[in-house]
């Protein structure tokens, strides 16, 4: 059977049970943020189990993308050095959606692996929970299994459990025994690679809590998941899952590539290669991209160690991208999403090696160097400096470096690498803050120690009156701050809003008894503790007074409909374009927006408009804007976005417009759409590799941006004096008409060159025996006179011409010998050089063919005239 038969064969198998056959989810399911990518096919079903959603299917069948490169389940190390783990594998598995239990789950497996894929009986062995006598007594009862080849395990081997927390169960796992003569019950989980997992059926009746509890579920239910490449290698009678036909197009292709045999070390190299491949194509296709957090750093270095892995096997140029097609051949059947995104794949793939390349060689050279001398001095620990260096000047991953310390029988100073990192964070952070406040980062620190808070009162009000707690001013403390001064007020509480999340800080003014202070920016370097930064514009300001915050109102309108214009613009993306758009960064300032996305391609013009008219129709609904708070841990449920890695409390604040678009989000919002009043798209940009930027504009912007190219539209239409509709045409049949008048005057100045060409061939004079013209064209520069010399040449097949000319207050030569004549030691190159110096210029080319300038016009009909002299003498020579 092929790979193929057998994935249909076990999909036809439940489907003949009432299961329905579902897709495969993608591998990063974007409404679960605890999971960095999908690594068990339950995990599209989580919600159905824990009672959250219910199925519309009770049985159901599917062959599921999964990575496990992180968290629980992480084979990262494993892959390449044995031949049965992977980072991206299918998982064929069928469920029970609270209906069947135990009992079926064991028939009908047995039935499968050895009535219909007729698996030897004595090869095959049954584990079970170490409490759970049912599933015991139903592999005796439901199946002819040897009743010594059913073994108990405890809770490493046979409870299941998705991660830290969900769905979980007890379970009961089916291994094969590949050995030659048969295996004893002691190489059962015993990591031996001729005995090994194939299929994992899973009882799920718990969800376990973050507390680490067990909390039953309201239904039981069956999750399985059987490793499809084991299962195809084993049917295949291959001991290697590389050696089934899903990976041999794989490693064949690379043998042709590189040249070297699957064997040894090259094989290691090549199943790391084609399985890394495999990953980060299926991964690619479904949105994610390689970068340098979350889970772009995880391609990142997958990529990276494949990289690496290809320079032993001599590869110099980029290669993965020739691997694609291969990986698109074996599986773009079943995951059609491979080449509906081939275009991405293959740049990522192609963008992301090269980036490597450059520095790959130089960190490998470093990383010799430090071997060589630790070899020396008989150290086993890599250095956590070099290390960090590694990382750090030559984008060496951390996991790639421990990796080549590990081939040399080194381990690497983990513990440095981290602090070296941490400092390196810490350096950015106060890079941050310093270039916000032009202040003193130890100061503010302070602050925070000593309890100095601000609270924001800000999402409602937008004036406040409170206390003036603190004034600093160059980096110190002051009682009070006089007038022409800048500083940065702390106030006890403030309608300020501090630039965070994209959105700009505040501007606007703080009254106190004897004075004002303007605010031109807002900012929050800590948590908790806002900066009012700017200048006292009249009296003085001091410390303990009470004072009046007022937010300048109008300016905090336009920066905040840009702000809800923002999820507007992203919930359109997701919809409109691709469901894996990620958000990458954002500005919200009172005149514009722009939001950096995750895509690898330019959106095209009419998607554009359809997500510009989308946005509008939802302003036009005049939606209200809602705002609640929830606990973090229930966002992986709801579907609300989130951004993956940034930092989140307990308690988190969800911006929620009409449920079309639901955000976890501190920043300001309008109360209805309609606020926004109309949408524009002003630019769609590429910013870096996968990365895309919307500009836009909302509210008053928009009406100028609309304003202006309507302007611009009535001035047009007023210079042609048409009305505006009619514009197109008009710009249409001048554009005609200018081709035309260029193609006339083209031919007009070819038939001007034949003229003259026919009178200079009328003064062809002979120099000793040499037919030659020498000639000056009036006002023709060097690109007319070569179109004369062409047109000549032809017709004076035995001869010398040099032509010149003068245009645009230069002048211009151009000469040309026949072959004969060069044979003779005539040279057209020597000769314009010399006549053209005689006008101030000089030049040269060939011996057949040459063309010179000078700075002297008028100097050329004297040029010229030296020409039979010059012929003369080079004669002589
Ligand atoms: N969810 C189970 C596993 O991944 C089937 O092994």
């Amino acid at each position: 059977m092929t790979s193929t038969e057998i994935r249909q064969s076990f999909l036809d198998f439940f489907a003949s049970k009432q299961h329905a056959v579902v897709p495969s989810s993608p591998v990063v399911l974007p409404t679960d943020p605890t999971l960095l990518f999908t690594n068990a096919g339950m995990n599209q079903f989580k919600d159905i189990f824990l009672g959250v959603r219910e199925s519309r299917d009770r049985r159901v069948a599917n062959t599921q993308k999964c990575i496990r490169v992180s968290g629980k389940h992480n084979d990262l190390e494993e892959v390449g050095i044995d031949t049965y783990h992977h980072t991206f594998f299918e998982m064929l598995g069928n469920w029970s959606f609270g209906d069947y239990y135990k009992r079926e789950a064991i028939t009908w497996a047995w039935e499968l692996m050895t009535q219909v894929w007729g698996l030897p009986k004595q090869r095959l062995w049954a584990t079970v929970y170490k409490d759970d006598d049912e599933a015991e007594g139903l592999w005796k009862e439901v199946t002819d299994i040897a009743h010594d080849h059913i073994l108990r395990f405890d809770e490493k081997d046979n409870f299941w459990e998705m991660g830290e927390t969900g769905p979980c169960g007890p379970c009961s796992e089916i291994h094969i025994d590949l050995t030659e003569s048969g295996c004893g019950p002691e190489l059962v989980n015993a990591g031996s690679p001729e005995v090994i997992e194939l299929w994992n059926l899973v009882f799920i009746q718990y969800n376990r809590k973050s507390d680490g509890s067990l909390e039953d579920l309201p239904l039981k239910h069956v999750d399985t998941g059987m490793g499809f490449e084991r299962v195809a290698a084993v049917l295949q009678g291959k001991k290697s899952n590389y050696d089934s036909d899903v990976f041999t197009p794989l490693l064949t292709r690379l043998q042709e590539l590189s040249g070297e045999d699957y064997a040894g070390e090259s094989a290691i190299a090549m199943r790391v290669i084609a399985d890394h491949v495999r990953a980060l194509s299926i991964a690619i296709a479904d949105g994610v991209l390689p970068s340098n957090e979350g889970r772009g750093y995880v391609l990142r270095r997958l990529l990276r160690r494949a990289v690496r892995y290809g320079r032993r096997l001599g590869f110099k140029q980029p290669f993965m991208a020739d691997l694609f097609p291969v990986v698109e051949t074996v599986m773009g059947d079943v995951f059609p999403e491979l080449r509906q995104n081939r275009e991405r794949v293959l740049r990522a793939l192609q963008a992301e090696e090269e980036g490597f390349a450059a520095t790959l060689d130089r960190g490998m050279a470093l990383f010799d160097e430090v071997v060589a001398e630790l070899k020396r001095e008989k150290q086993t620990l890599f250095p956590g400096d070099q290390a960090f260096k590694l990382y750090d000047t030559y984008g060496f991953p951390l996991d790639l470096t421990t990796l080549m310390a590990s081939e040399q029988h080194l381990s690497v100073d983990q513990e440095r690498f981290e602090a070296l990192m941490e400092q390196q964070r810490e350096r950015a952070r106060l890079d941050r803050k310093d270039a916000v406040m032009g202040g003193d980062a130890e100061q503010l620190q302070a602050l925070h120690a000593r309890g100095v808070r601000t609270r924001f009162e800000g999402y409602d009000a937008l004036e406040r009156e409170t206390e003036l707690s603190v004034i600093l001013a160059e980096g110190t403390e002051w009682e009070v701050l006089e007038e022409g001064m800048s500083g940065e007020l702390i106030l006890a509480e403030t309608p300020f809003y501090a630039e965070a999340g994209g959105q700009l800080g505040d501007h606007g003014v703080i009254r106190g008894p004897e004075g004002e202070f303007e605010v031109w920016d807002t900012q929050r370097p800590l948590e908790g503790l806002t900066l009012h930064i700017g200048k006292v514009v009249q009296g003085r300001m001091a410390v303990k007074q009470r004072v009046g915050a007022v937010v300048n109102a109008s300016r905090r309108g336009h920066v905040q409909y840009h702000h809800t214009a923002t999820h507007l613009l992203n919930a359109a993306l997701r919809e409109l374009v691709s469901s894996t758009v990620r958000q990458a960064g954002s500005l919200v300032a009172p005149d514009r927006l722009r939001f950096d996305f995750t895509h690898y391609e330019a959106v095209p013009a009419d998607q554009l408009e359809a997500i510009e008219r989308r946005v509008n129709e939802w302003i036009m609904s005049d939606t209200p804007v809602q705002t609640y708070t929830m606990a973090y841990k229930d966002v992986p449920e709801s579907g609300i976005i989130a951004v993956f890695d940034e930092k989140y409390g307990d308690e988190v604040r969800v911006v929620d417009i009409g449920g079309f678009s639901r955000e976890l989000c501190g920043g300001t919002h309008v109360r209805e759409t309609g606020q926004l009043g109309c949408f524009r798209i002003v630019s769609e940009s590429a910013v870096a590799a996968g990365i895309r930027r919307i500009e836009a504009v909302c509210g008053w912007p928009a009406y100028e941006w609309t304003q202006r190219e309507h302007d611009l539209v009535r001035s047009l239409a007023q210079r042609f004096s048409a009305p505006p509709d009619e514009l197109m045409r008009r710009v249409e049949s001048l554009i005609e008409q200018n081709k035309k008048l260029e193609r006339t005057l083209k031919q007009q100045a070819v038939s001007s060159s034949k003229d003259q060409a026919g009178e200079l061939l009328k003064k062809k004079r002979s120099v000793g025996d040499v037919p030659c013209i020498a000639e000056v064209v009036a006002d023709q520069g060097i690109e007319g006179l070569r179109t004369i010399l062409d047109e000549i040449r032809p017709q004076l097949a035995s001869g010398v011409i040099v032509l010149g000319g003068a245009g645009e207050g230069k002048a211009a030569f151009v000469a040309s010998v026949s072959a004969d004549w060069i044979e003779q030691g005539l040279h057209a190159g020597k000769l314009i050089g010399t006549v053209a110096k005689l006008a101030g210029g000089g030049g040269g080319g060939q011996p057949h063919k040459a063309q010179a300038g000078g700075k002297q016009p008028d100097q050329v009909p004297a040029a010229i005239a030296e020409v039979p002299a010059l012929i003369e003498a080079m004669r002589g020579s």
